[in-house]
């Protein structure tokens, strides 16, 4: 395996062998090392990649419906030399009540990293917890950090730098939200979450990213009116008001969310040259207009791509 990453830099130790369960376990200079390298693979041609996987075998388990992660994934492992192992939840043993930690060890002995789509958080807090080899998540009901990862990644090609950038946040303040919050404190934004009562971000996770964004220029708070949350924002970011879990109060929370929608009349908010973000599945007609979706101000295509180029360079970093 070639020990040098592009972009010229060590794999960072303190990323290293570590499980990404949330973002939350990495210092500051851990992420910016995982975005360092991610934007330097995503200037090169990814059939030149260097083969910084060779021969490493990765798992990757879904419990969840994925698109952009499963193939992300599929991708940037091929390209840097590793082989996917993929995995459908319902077709595992765990899906029939196989212990968590079983499968932590068994899988440990057969492959090198391990990562997980799966609902509660918890679930993969257990198999990280028995896992001897790094578990990634790509998305629990808590949190996703891949796509909070891409998501910087996305702003810093658009802008040139995350430090002291405003994003605003519009909707229910699930996974996307929090994890945009500690990927962007940790980079030196400033995340505003617009949330209806009974829909906010989980607190402690906003204090955490605010004290984590402070000293860096940026930070994290949380507030009801869109309007507040979109004034002078580099970026406008929604989620879709019905997650994976949610479907049985999918009518519920339409309504209330309704009001929380991006549209032309709210991005008058932020600033000239402001883009719209979404992580995807988007859900026409609901949190995001049509308009905006398709629209020159639109990063979402390039927030899906950036998704190889980050998991690619997270993996490097974490089997470097
Ligand atoms: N954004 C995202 O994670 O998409 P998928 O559910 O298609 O993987
Ligand atoms: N918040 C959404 C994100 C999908 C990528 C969900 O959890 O379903």
């Amino acid at each position: 395996m070639l020990n040098r990453l592009p972009g010229g830099i060590e794999p960072h130790p303190q990323v290293r062998g570590r499980s990404i369960l949330t973002l939350m376990e990495l210092p500051p200079e851990g992420v910016e090392a995982v975005i360092h390298t991610a934007g330097a693979l995503a200037s090169l041609d990814r059939r030149q990649w260097p083969s910084l996987l060779e021969g490493r075998m990765i798992g990757l388990i879904f419990e969840r419906p994925s698109t952009r992660t499963r193939v992300s994934f599929e991708v940037g492992v091929s390209h840097l030399g590793g082989h996917p192992v993929v995995l459908a939840g319902r077709d595992m043993q765990m899906g029939r009540g196989e212990r968590i930690r079983d499968t932590a060890l068994v899988l440990s002995r057969m492959l090198d990293a391990i990562v997980l789509r799966t609902g509660p958080h918890e679930t993969i807090e257990e198999l990280a917890e028995h896992a001897t080899v790094p578990v990634i998540n790509s998305l629990t009901y808590g949190h996703h950090p891949c796509q909070g990862l891409a998501d910087v990644l996305t702003l810093r090609q658009r802008f040139g730098t995350t430090r002291h950038l405003r994003a605003a946040y519009v909707g229910d303040g699930n996974n996307c939200c929090l994890s945009l919050m500690v990927a962007g404190a940790l980079c030196g934004m400033h995340v505003v979450a617009a949330c209806p009562p009974g829909y906010e971000p989980d607190p402690d996770v906003v204090e955490w990213a605010d004290a984590a964004g402070r000293p860096l220029g940026g930070g994290a708070s949380v507030v009801t009116d869109p309007s507040v949350a979109v004034a002078d924002a580099h970026a406008v970011y929604t989620d879709t008001w019905v997650s994976m879990g949610d479907e049985e109060d999918g009518d519920r929370r339409r309504r209330d969310l309704d009001a929380y929608r991006i549209d032309d009349r709210l991005l008058t908010f932020a600033t000239p040259d402001a883009v719209v973000m979404h992580p995807l599945p988007a859900h026409h007609g609901e949190e995001v207009s049509d308009g905006l979706l398709y629209g020159p101000r639109s990063a979402v295509w390039d927030q899906a791509e950036n998704r190889i180029n980050v998991q690619a360079a997270l993996l490097a970093h974490v089997l470097g």
